[in-house]
């Protein structure tokens, strides 16, 4: 267990992922930071009044300053705006960058040793925002896309063979956005490779359901986006590298030549532990699948144009 962990953020993502921090007690205080007044503390009282029925000891404690979030361990970037219908993840580039670039600027002065995770959008970007405003190092800059892109692609498939979500095996690598990479030639069913099982037009139509995955939701919810998957998938993340569980998990980092690709953010598989990104892992892909990730970075880069730092 940490000592604390901040979520800075108190709207659907960062509440609903305090909550699951605090209910694996993975550090003695969650702090939940946000420019509302009254909503990070209210959220977080809330939060903290389900301890004693939900059996967790961490306290849940709001601000709308940092300085309750001084030298947390871990920091977890929500703050933005989310998609709203017809709006893709690159419309928020400009308004979400500032909004990062002042958060990180904090994170900066009061939480200078941090681990940070980001998940605002667009993440590939504000991942890069992040990492310049803070300066730190890339071990200590990670994105979470690729951990929920994956779950849902499993979702599907475990729906489509109708087996169990817990034995599809699989990864999304590239940035988050229409132009992801679902890899096909590594994904198994307990190890059986799933070209076995389903046929290529319900394969595509899987990998298609993915890349529109988060659009899906919003479609649905029409004032917001996704936040019980976003918010599992990034305290996944977050538990590995407080249990330094070694876990192997499609993250965005910092390329520094992996994989063809450099000065950017794209998802790809990494080893996540206590130091944070531990190891970046480059594995074999099909000519289509190495094509498909480069048409992914060179969107990732061309929002990046967009942002001046
Ligand atoms: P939300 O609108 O519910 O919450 C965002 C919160 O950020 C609001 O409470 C807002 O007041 C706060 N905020 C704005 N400026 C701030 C600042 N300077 N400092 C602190 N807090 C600030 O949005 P939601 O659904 O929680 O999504 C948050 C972000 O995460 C969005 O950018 C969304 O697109 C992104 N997202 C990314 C995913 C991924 O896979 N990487 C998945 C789901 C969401
Ligand atoms: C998602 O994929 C909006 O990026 C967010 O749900």
């Amino acid at each position: 267990m940490l000592n604390k962990i901040s979520v800075v953020g108190a709207g659907n993502v960062g509440a609903t992922a305090a909550q699951r921090l605090a209910e694996k007690q993975l550090a003695r205080t969650v702090v939940l930071v946000d420019v509302i007044e009254g909503v990070p503390q209210g959220k977080a009282l809330d939060q903290w009044e389900s301890a004693p029925i939900e059996r967790f000891d961490t306290r849940v404690v709001g601000a709308n300053d940092y300085g309750p979030a001084a030298g947390s361990e871990i920091v977890v970037v929500t703050a933005g705006i989310a998609r709203k219908p017809g709006m893709s993840r690159d419309d928020l580039v400009r308004t979400n960058a500032d909004i990062v670039k002042q958060v990180s600027l904090q994170i900066k002065q009061f939480c200078p040793q941090a681990i940070v995770v980001v998940v605002s959008n667009p993440l590939d970007v504000m991942c890069w925002v992040t990492m310049h405003v803070t300066g730190f190092p890339r071990e200590r800059v990670i994105g979470m896309a690729g951990v929920l892109d994956t779950a849902r692609y499993r979702a599907f498939l475990a729906e489509a063979l109708d087996v169990s979500v817990e034995d599809i095996q699989a990864m999304v690598l590239g940035g988050h956005g229409d132009t992801m990479v679902p890899l096909v030639s590594y994904t198994t069913v307990s190890g059986i490779p799933v070209s076995q099982l389903l046929d290529k037009a319900k394969l595509d139509k899987i990998v298609e359901r993915t890349r529109n995955g988060g659009a899906e939701i919003v479609g649905y919810l029409k004032t917001g986006s996704a936040y019980y998957a976003p918010s599992a998938a990034v305290v996944q993340m977050v538990e590995a590298i407080v249990r330094d569980k070694k876990r192997i998990l499609p993250c965005a980092v910092w390329l520094q030549g992996e994989y063809g690709l450099s000065g950017m953010y794209c998802g790809v598989p990494a080893k996540l532990g206590r130091k944070g990104l531990e190891q970046i892992l480059e594995v074999e892909l099909t000519a289509q699948e190495r094509a498909a990730l480069q048409t992914s970075a060179e969107a990732v880069k061309q929002t990046m144009a967009a942002v001046k730092l």
